[in-house]
């Protein structure tokens, strides 16, 4: 993004990392500064997005990186598990995209970009993740919706990288004794930039609300969650003619759980399924 000729804010919680990527850009001839900001925290959020608008005249686009993943079964999952990730992936997404809506609105423009996972779709030893991610999606339908006429559009990526969240996933394998997957088949977390870059940028103007998957050489959009067609119909359902309908109209028709469906390459596999 910065590349491309964007002033950037990098915030991060530690400064060593936010430091780094600032160094970089401003060595590649670029404009950056860092920022230390806990999102979780809504005026933390609030100066952050302010330190953008003050420094670089406004804000244009946000995205949404922050993330916490912690790997735990329904029945492991202890207390203190659960809120960091909610506080960080979902509260941390609220708390600064309601402040740069704000800016953004004013400037009549702008962009945010949100960051989801295949985790959404379901996934064994992440459903606190991947709930808070299928939060962060349904986010992003509802702000793009409300957003529509104000010239701010929402939508989100779903990346995959060998990034330090992996080792987290890894040392859950390794600690239950399977081997480790973890190697996100060692994509680099530049190759899910392009994506980012695009729907931050007039190119993708008239994308919203969309979520965008990237997964090394294959781009895919994710299907919006909706009612599947078609609707069966009966006066006064009971539980027989729920049973029923089970057994016949609905039969056959439930789809896959989790990333499987990633796995299918054609509308034909899908439907043999
Ligand atoms: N790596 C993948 O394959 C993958 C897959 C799906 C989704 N994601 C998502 O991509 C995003 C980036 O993850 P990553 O893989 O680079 O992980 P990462 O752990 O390397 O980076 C996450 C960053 O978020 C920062 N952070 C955490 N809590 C924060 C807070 N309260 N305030 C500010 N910053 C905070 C961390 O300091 C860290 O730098 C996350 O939203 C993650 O859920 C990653």
């Amino acid at each position: 993004v910065a590349q491309a000729g964007a002033a950037v804010v990098v915030n991060d919680l530690d400064r060593g990392p936010a430091e780094a990527v600032v160094q970089e850009i401003v060595a590649a001839g670029g404009r950056a500064i860092a920022h230390v900001a806990d999102i979780s925290v809504w005026p933390c959020a609030e100066e952050l997005i302010a330190r953008c608008a003050d420094e670089f005249g406004g804000i244009d686009g946000l995205v949404n990186n922050a993330g916490l993943a912690g790997l735990a079964r329904l029945d492991e999952l202890a207390e203190s598990d659960i809120r960091p990730m909610i506080e960080v992936n979902l509260v941390g997404t609220i708390n600064c995209s309601a402040h740069a809506a704000r800016q953004m609105a004013r400037a009549g423009r702008g962009s945010i970009v949100n960051v989801t996972s295949g985790a959404q779709m379901g996934a064994p030893a992440m459903s606190v993740y991947g709930a808070t991610k299928g939060a962060v999606a349904s986010l992003t339908y509802s702000w793009a919706m409300e957003l529509r006429e104000t010239g701010i559009r929402v939508n989100a990526v779903s990346p995959t990288a060998e990034t330090r969240m992996m080792d987290v996933v890894a040392d859950y394998q390794r600690g239950r004794g399977g081997a480790s997957k973890g190697s996100s088949k060692s994509l680099a977390p530049e190759t899910n930039t392009p994506v980012v870059e695009y729907l931050l940028s007039d190119f993708s103007a008239k994308i919203t609300g969309q979520i965008v998957r990237i997964d090394g050489s294959r781009l895919a959009l994710f299907a919006h969650p909706g009612v599947l067609l078609p609707i069966v119909k009966n006066p006064q359902w009971t539980l027989e003619s729920i049973r029923e309908a089970f057994a016949h109209d609905l039969e056959g028709r439930q789809l896959p759980l989790g990333l499987q469906c990633l796995e299918i390459s054609s509308i034909s596999d899908y439907a043999s399924q």
